[in-house]
């Protein structure tokens, strides 16, 4: 039996490491410049490189590595074609790409965390995207129930019932990306029917359905979202998730992005706002939310608004028609609190922008 290709990779550059992944494969990678922002190559036309620079052993030390995937092929996905997610480039960063596909390598349950707007959704939706796998997105709150979730017993006419699977059900039986989003917003009735799946067993069982054993079919892979717990005030509604819980999930955090990764996002997202006239008020965007950040992290009683990505690309999706403060309005400053605002206006926009501040209320 001839041992199967190498699927791991490690390198001391990323160079060297696709140039390795080339010589091994024996396909040829893309060079593909224009995506360096998000550390995927492709390799032949049916797999994907994802590299990162993860840091070594010693101090100052880094490492490229990278793990190989196949892309789904049509006839895996047939019939939900309209699951597989359309999406903008992502922009990589702390080597989330690399580690989120590593996880699906491994069929490792990952459970991403970090605060509104950060980009959990739109990772996994990126990576469903590139390997065009069927996206099952299930979003839990505090009603959800397990007939949501694994599925219920239906009137079928004549006196019969039938069980109709629910979304978890559906991705575990069939394949495809499952993607459970505020994990912490449900309860525990919730959790525990996913325990099974969560464990070494790996399936589910319809209690309902004569206890039918549901396998997780090879190509399900399972990820989780939440926003972090410990901003009660940020997140009402939310809970801790119990370290039995968590202990079945990896967990990755996403931080909010750098300077730079934002900037270089931001004007490829809105190429409007890269004309010279522009420069100034884009970097004025980019220092509110970066002194907003700062704010929050050091007191999030004072400060509670989380200023990351999202907020701060609806905010430029307006700019050009509005203007910075119109559209700052518009975005979010109009429903803070009297109290907020003052902060935004007098520590946040005074300090940040050279924008006339009379214009806001
Ligand atoms: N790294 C990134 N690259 C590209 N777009 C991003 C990135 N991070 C965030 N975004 C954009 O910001 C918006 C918010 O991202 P997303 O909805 O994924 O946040 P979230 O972390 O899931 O937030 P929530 O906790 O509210 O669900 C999206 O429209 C997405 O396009
Ligand atoms: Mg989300």
């Amino acid at each position: 039996m001839r041992a199967a290709a190498p699927r791991a990779f490690s390198a001391p550059d990323l160079a060297e490491l696709r140039a390795q992944v080339g010589a091994r494969s024996g396909l040829p990678v893309d060079e593909r410049e224009a995506t360096a922002h998000d550390g995927v190559w492709a390799v032949g036309d049916d797999s994907l490189l994802f590299a990162a620079l993860v840091a070594g052993e010693r101090p100052g030390e880094q490492l490229a590595r990278g793990v190989l995937l196949d892309k789904w092929g049509a006839a895996a996905r047939a019939g939900r074609e309209d699951l597989v997610p359309q999406v903008e480039p992502y922009q990589d960063h702390d080597g989330l790409l690399y580690r989120t596909a590593l996880a699906y390598h491994l069929d490792i349950p990952v459970a991403f965390h970090g605060h509104t707007g950060v980009g959990k959704t739109e990772l996994v939706r990126y990576l469903a995207c590139l390997l065009q796998a069927p996206l099952y997105r299930l979003n839990l709150h505090g009603l959800s129930t397990t007939d949501d979730i694994i599925g219920k017993l239906l009137p079928a006419g004549a006196g019969e019932v039938r069980f109709q699977d629910g979304l978890v059900t559906t991705a575990v039986r069939h394949g495809g990306v499952l993607l459970l989003e505020e994990l912490n917003a449900t309860g525990q009735e919730v959790w525990f029917s996913l325990h099974g799946l969560l464990d070494q067993s790996r399936a589910l069982v319809l209690v309902e359905k004569d206890n039918e054993v549901v396998r997780q079919h090879p190509n399900c892979r399972i990820f989780s979202t939440f926003n972090p717990p410990e901003f009660l005030t940020l997140y009402p509604g939310t809970k801790e998730l119990s370290t039995a819980y968590l202990r079945r999930w990896a967990s990755i955090r996403i931080g909010f992005l750098e300077r730079e990764a934002e900037r270089a996002l931001l004007l490829r997202r809105f190429p409007e706002l890269a004309a010279e006239e522009c420069r100034a008020d884009v970097e004025a965007m980019l220092e509110v939310a970066a002194l907003s950040q700062v704010m929050l992290e050091q007191s999030a009683s004072s400060f509670p608004f989380v200023f990351a990505t999202g907020v701060l690309h609806a905010w430029a999706r307006l700019v050009p028609y509005l203007g910075p403060l119109p559209a700052a309005r518009m975005t979010f400053y109009d429903v803070l609190d009297e109290r907020l605002k003052a902060v935004f206006r007098e520590q946040v926009f005074a300090y940040s922008t050279p924008w006339d501040l009379s214009a806001l209320g």
